[in-house]
């Protein structure tokens, strides 16, 4: 059985890559990895592959960046020639990024099968990209990979069949416990921010890059205003998305001296740095659930969440994008602190390998 995995931008890679490890035990599976190069940049992309040890990818489009038409048109057109040239028998996409809905719209339209990895999340906000992403690709899958018991109910309520459902877990969690151990076995000392984390020891983690939340210069504003508030208190480490750079640039935003900027930092440096923050805050889906998983206070900068879980059972607490909101929800986090840690249903570790398992005892 031939599968193409595709991985296109930053928040893909890590949910690929226990895919791709988990395929390998199967003798009976041919399994490639196709990335679109929706992000291209080295830090965005092929650290990723070194830092995540999975193998440079089979097949690369390089579609690059440009408006959503431009850049879905560039990877449909590149995918559909490489479904042509390889006929696989099945195409997994994961998440909700431009790259998955394009080659999930490729492959269905060639009669070829579609897994997607995290169907069912729903934001119900249809201003966010990845919504209509999200949507879209459940429109057309044939296979539905739940992470939470919401994405369950989000697709049965939109009519899918029953048994086109699974729930599996999140691959993002796989990931996350299998590099956590890798982690355990090295003490950071070659991290470029190891003496940074020595001398802070207090410490926010920070991640920001949602058009909604940048590409909008009152609203960026407003957020920069409340973090340099809170920075006065405890300093906050702050890898910055390139979309988010140029941004910053644009509307002149000024950040604290105690905000310390740095490039985008791969997976295991930026799980050293979060993972013992006494506090993440981010506007990010993957880091929502990962805090969640490792019990780390989350507070989240937007104004609703595709994961609804990482509230009911998890550490995150919504904040808006408003100064006195995000103030009221640092607040009320940092004063919680760190409480039991509840794991999510089936965020165990083994979430691709009971995605393999049902593929492979499904008629192809
Ligand atoms: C994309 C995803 C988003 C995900 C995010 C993670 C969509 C619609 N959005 O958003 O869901 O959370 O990736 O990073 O698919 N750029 C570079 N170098 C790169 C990549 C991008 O400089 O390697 C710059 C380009 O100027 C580009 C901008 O960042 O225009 C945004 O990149 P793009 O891929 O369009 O969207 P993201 O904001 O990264």
């Amino acid at each position: 059985m031939k599968a193409l995995l595709i991985a296109g931008a930053r928040p893909n890679f890590m949910k690929i890559a226990p895919i791709f490890r988990e395929a390998l035990t199967h003798d009976e599976v041919e399994c490639r990895i196709v990335h679109t190069g929706q992000h291209y940049d080295y830090e965005m992309s092929q650290a990723f592959f070194e830092d995540l040890e999975i193998p440079k990818p089979d097949f690369f489009l390089g579609a690059g960046s440009g408006t959503h038409a431009a850049q879905t048109a560039k990877i449909m057109i590149g995918f559909e020639q490489l479904c042509e040239k390889e006929k696989p028998d099945l195409v997994i996409v994961v998440g909700d990024v431009n790259s998955t809905l394009a080659c999930s719209i490729v492959a269905k339209k060639l009669l070829i099968k579609v897994a997607h990895v995290e169907a069912g999340l729903r934001s119900f906000d249809l201003t966010m990209p990845e919504e209509i992403n999200r949507m879209v690709t459940d429109s057309i899958s044939d296979y539905f990979f739940v992470t939470e018991e919401s994405g369950m109910k989000n697709l049965l309520k939109e009519g899918k069949q029953e048994d086109s459902i699974h729930f599996v877990g999140n691959v993002m969690i796989d990931n996350l416990f299998f590099q956590k151990k890798k982690l355990e076995s090295d003490n950071g000392k070659r991290f470029s921010t190891f003496r940074l984390k020595q001398e802070k020891r207090e410490y926010i983690f920070l991640t920001l890059h949602r058009p909604s939340n940048v590409d909008c210069s009152t609203t960026f504003h407003e957020i920069a205003t409340a973090l340099n508030q809170i920075a006065e208190r405890t300093p906050i480490f702050f890898p910055a998305h390139p979309r988010t750079q140029k941004m910053m640039k644009k509307f002149n935003i000024r950040l604290s001296k105690n905000i310390i900027i740095m490039p985008p930092l791969c997976f295991k440096e930026s799980l050293f740095l979060w993972k013992d923050a006494i506090l993440v805050m981010t506007d990010s889906g993957g880091l929502q659930e990962e805090t969640t998983a490792l019990g780390v206070p989350c507070v989240t900068l937007r104004e609703n969440t595709e994961r609804p879980i990482t509230i009911e059972m998890g550490t995150n607490i919504l904040a808006g994008t408003k100064k006195e909101s995000i103030l009221r929800a640092y607040k009320e986090r940092i004063e919680k602190r760190r409480k039991n840690i509840v794991v999510p249903p089936k965020w165990d570790g083994r979430a691709s390998q009971r995605i393999w398992n049902i593929i492979l005892n499904s008629k192809f």
